[in-house]
Parts: C-alpha cells; structure tokens; sequence
C-alpha cells in the first residue's frame, strides 16, 4: 500500500467510526488543517520533479476531496440521528381523550340563572339584557325614582368618575336590573314579555350582602295582563323551580316608585330541625319584589299607558339559590374557592330544562 493509501484508509474508518461532531472535527484537523497530515504532503510536493508533482498532486487532492465528502455526509448522518432521537423522546398522541380529573363545574349562580330562564322560556318570556355600567336616567329617573328621591339613597349606589366641569350627573354601576325594563320596552314595544338576569352593584358586604351580586327582573306587558296573572306567573315559577308540587305565597303591600300597586312577595316554609322545606310549614320567607308597572315608567319606555299596562317583578338570584341549594354564606360565591366550587358546583353540559328535570 501507499501512503496515501494508509492515510485514506485511516480518515475514512476514523470519520465512519466518529460518534458526535466534536470527533469529527478533531479529524478534520488532523488530516485538512493547516498543519494536518494532508496539507503536509501537499507542500511536500514542491521538492518533487515536475511528473512526480502531477500525479502526486492529482492524487493527494482526490484524497483531500473524498476526506472532505465523507467528513460532511458524516455530520448530515449526526444531525438527522440527533433530530430522530429527539422526535422520539418529544412523541406526544394528540389523539389521546382530555384528563376528567380535571373538569369544571357550574357555579351555582350559572345553574340557577339557566334554571330561572329554562321557566320563564317556557312561559313565553325573552332573555333581555342591559349595560351594567347604567346612566342614571336608566337606573332611577325613568323607573320614577327622582333625584330626590330617598330610594336613592337606599340604593347605596357606586358612581364612575366624570370630569367635575361636566354638568350632566356621573353613570352609575346598576343598582339592580330594572333599568332593564326601560331598554327592552324601548326596544321592542308593547306587547312585551321578557326576563333579564345579570350582575347589579350596591356598597354593601356581610354575610347576606357583597358589593356584586345578581337579579333577574321580569316584564310582561300587554293589552290587559293584571296581578292576577302576576300571582299565576309567580306561583308557577315558584313551583317548578323549588321542585315541589305545590307552594303558597302572600302578597305583602309594599311601595317601590316604579310599580303601583307593589308587593313584596313572601313563601310558606319550614325550618323543622334546621332543614328549609318549601311550600309547608308555618313560616314565610320574602322572595321578591313585584306590582303593577307604574304608567309613568311605561312612558319613559315610549309605551302608552293609556292603552297598555302589566307587571314586573324582581328577584335575587344569590338568595334563591341559597335557599334552593342549602348555601348558608353569599360571600363564599364570590372567593373562588375551589373546594367549594366541587362541592355546590353543577356538572357541565347538564343544561337544566323544565321538562327534563331542573337540578336532577
Ligand atoms: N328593583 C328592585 C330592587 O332592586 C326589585 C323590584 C321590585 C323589581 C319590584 C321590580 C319590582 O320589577 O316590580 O330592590
């Protein structure tokens, strides 16, 4: 054998035997670099004759040009080897079902808003809806609540910011849902049948208050609807949503500025042995605020009262669902306390209907 063919045999075994890139450059060193063996022999070639140089010289760089192929082939060889393994260890089965451990649950608020719309869908009422950021036009001057109104203050109401040059009074967060009322009869006219659920503000925080908390107010409107369908109304929401057969309910004369009559609405129950039973018993629990809608809030909603009238209603949403479930503190619905929510919380994708079962 040759030199040449000793060196060839010896870079090529060693570049086929190399096991990372480190290796590999090493050997290109030693045979390409400056002071490599080939580059060596490639200035040897000035001390030969002139034919010994031609042969030589053609022969050392085939050599130098097959070291070089096989260096580079090698390192393309690592590289997809190194992307292989990696493939491998990253291989994830996108098709593999989602972790159940993991669901969610609806919070009580969501189930009973979708129970109290699941009712009223089935009387003929529409979901409306409403800013919760509300002008104060909205939430007092056309519900017949003036600004000197003591309502007002009772409302203990949180005020957004305006430029203290600006005359017009500052937008308020929603005292309660009724200026849902206005905007829907606005909007659609008489005749009218609608509920609206949503969040509503007061300062207010104990164990039966938090700053936030959630109504759903009713309006049904037409040519002659009276208490009397206010009471049926009433009763069979009471009925299908505390699930039992029958209820009784007292109508108390109460006075709210946008209804005339008014009546506060009380429940008959028991407390036997610390347990609330609906619909038996010898006590009572107020459960809403109603009447019949006042002609001058009709008016603010572009309704003549001359020809059209009905009623309204509104209840709080938290406190019913406390009675209906047994949740003995409103604050804990706001702290997002995870123990808490699997324990009241609902099953998912078990939308309540009337026919189907509200709770199950
Ligand atoms: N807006 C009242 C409140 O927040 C509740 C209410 C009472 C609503 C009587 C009504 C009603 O629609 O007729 O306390």
């Amino acid at each position: 054998m040759t030199t040449l063919d000793v060196l060839k045999a010896k870079y090529l075994e060693g570049i086929a035997a190399a096991a990372d890139e480190a290796s590999l450059e090493e050997l290109r060193l030693a045979a390409l670099g400056k002071k490599g063996e080939i580059s060596l022999k490639m200035r040897e070639l000035g001390q030969m004759t002139p034919e010994e140089r031609t042969t030589t010289g053609a022969a050392l760089n085939r050599l130098k040009d097959e070291i070089d192929a096989a260096l580079r082939a090698k390192k393309e060889a690592l590289a997809d080897a190194a992307l292989d393994a990696r493939l491998k260890s990253e291989w994830l089965d996108v098709t593999l079902p989602g972790r159940p451990r993991r669901a969610g649950t609806i919070h009580p608020v969501s189930q009973v808003m979708d129970e109290v719309t699941a009712i009223f869908a089935d009387m003929g009422f529409a979901v409306a809806e409403g800013p919760q950021v509300e002008s104060d036009w909205y939430n007092f001057d056309a519900l017949n609540i003036a600004p000197e109104h003591p309502a007002r203050q009772e409302h203990d109401t949180f005020f957004m910011a305006r430029d203290a040059a600006d005359p017009r009074p500052p937008h308020v967060l929603r005292t309660h849902t009724s200026p849902v009322q206005i905007r829907a009869m606005q909007a659609k006219g008489a005749p009218i049948r609608v509920i609206a659920p949503g969040r509503v503000y007061r300062m207010d925080m104990d164990q039966t208050h938090a700053p936030m908390f959630h109504q759903v107010e009713g309006l049904a409107i037409g040519r002659d609807i009276s208490m009397a369908n206010l009471k049926w109304v009433l009763e069979e929401f009471c009925k299908t949503f505390f699930e039992v057969p029958s209820v009784e309910l007292r109508f108390r004369a109460s006075h709210f500025p946008f209804t005339e009559p008014s009546a506060e609405v009380d429940i008959r129950c028991s407390w036997e042995g610390g347990q609330l039973k609906i619909g038996e018993g010898n006590s009572w629990l107020e459960i809403l605020g109603s009447g019949m809608v006042h002609p001058k809030v009709l008016a603010a909603g572009g309704i003549d009262p001359t020809e059209y009238q009905g009623f309204a209603f509104g209840v709080g949403i938290d406190r019913i669902a406390m009675l209906k479930y047994g949740i003995p503190d409103l604050r804990a619905f706001f702290e997002s306390d995870l123990r808490w929510l699997k324990h009241y919380g609902f099953a998912a994708l078990d939308l309540p209907t009337v026919f189907g079962g509200l709770s199950k």
